[in-house]
């Protein structure tokens, strides 16, 4: 029995996001048209949000694989009693304080500010989209933020597109997205040295056939060929135009039984920081992707 009623895509203001209302998510795990219109909303709007959800752990995980095969995510952390697709995300006051905080506590966010960054794009094959359910908190803070690597790409001046055109960059997975080092990671002395996976800087998405910027997180990247100075001056060029404020979604707040599903080919993301006392949980999976095809 469809719980589903009259669905609405209302678009945010700017380049980017929906917000889809009047559908239950539940309802999507086996109504194939219902999956069809989530689909093209999401390839149209980059991102969509839903507010109100009731999505039990399972069922997330269900719905995540009606967009593909989830990843496993024991590689960042894993959760007691959680299936290993499945990555908390959580702000506890109570674990922040104590010195010895359990080991599935993923202590990297705590309530900072998140920097911009696109999920996991230093794996040779980063995930295609992320399906994040915000289950408890905060009241203020910790909203999650977008903006549109299409239209930041279309928006550079030739200068700026034929010095990124055909080239590569090193994507490096020294630091987490809040720029915590993670456990055991060394960063590279010379980012040219890099270890990490090399991306198209511009990449064709495989389903809107569009070019988009792809830039992973700051810290430690390198456009390769160039002399380090110069692929500095060009990633802070690249990186102050992408999250311009034209660019985002500046999203508000995400209040429990809020869902998000963005798709890392074509968009970046951030959160706002919260106080410290205010405790956030959120549970998402990954969808796997493919490799990046250069545009
Ligand atoms: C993520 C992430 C932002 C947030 O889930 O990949 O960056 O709002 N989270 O918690
Ligand atoms: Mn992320």
């Amino acid at each position: 029995m469809s719980r589903t009623r009259q669905v609405d895509i209302e678009p945010a203001d700017g380049v980017l996001g929906a917000v889809v209302s009047g559908m239950d998510l539940r309802d999507a795990l086996d109504d194939d048209a219902l999956l069809a219109t989530i689909k093209d909303a999401w390839a149209g709007h980059l991102v969509l949000e839903w507010r109100d959800q009731e999505l039990s752990v399972e069922e997330h995980l269900a719905l995540g694989r009606r967009f593909g095969d989830l990843e496993d995510m024991g590689h960042v952390a894993t959760a007691d009693g959680m299936p290993r697709e499945v990555l908390v995300i959580e702000n506890d006051p109570a674990k922040n304080e104590s010195t010895a905080p359990p080991p599935d506590y993923l202590r990297g966010f705590q309530n900072k500010y998140v920097q911009w960054h696109s999920d996991q794009s230093y794996r040779p094959v980063p995930p295609m989209g992320s399906l994040f359910v915000q289950r408890e908190g905060p009241v203020e803070g910790g909203a999650t933020l977008f903006c549109s690597m299409y239209a930041a790409f279309e928006a550079l001046d030739d200068d700026t597109k034929a010095k990124i055109a055909g080239r590569e960059a090193i994507h490096d997975p020294s630091l987490n997205s809040a720029n915590v080092l993670r456990e055991g990671a060394i960063p590279p002395a010379d980012v040219s040295q890099g270890k990490g996976p090399r991306h198209p800087l511009v990449r064709r998405h495989p389903v809107t056939g569009r070019a988009a910027l792809y830039l992973g997180r700051r810290p430690y990247a390198y456009v390769c060929d160039y002399p380090v100075t110069e692929s500095e001056v060009l990633l802070d060029t690249l990186w102050k135009h992408a999250t311009d404020t034209r660019f985002v979604w500046q999203r508000r707040d995400n209040p429990p039984g809020t869902v998000l599903l963005w798709d890392n080919r074509c968009v970046m993301h951030a959160r706002t920081e919260l106080a410290a006392s205010a405790r956030r949980v959120a549970h998402r999976v990954q969808i796997a992707g493919e490799p990046p095809v250069m545009a």
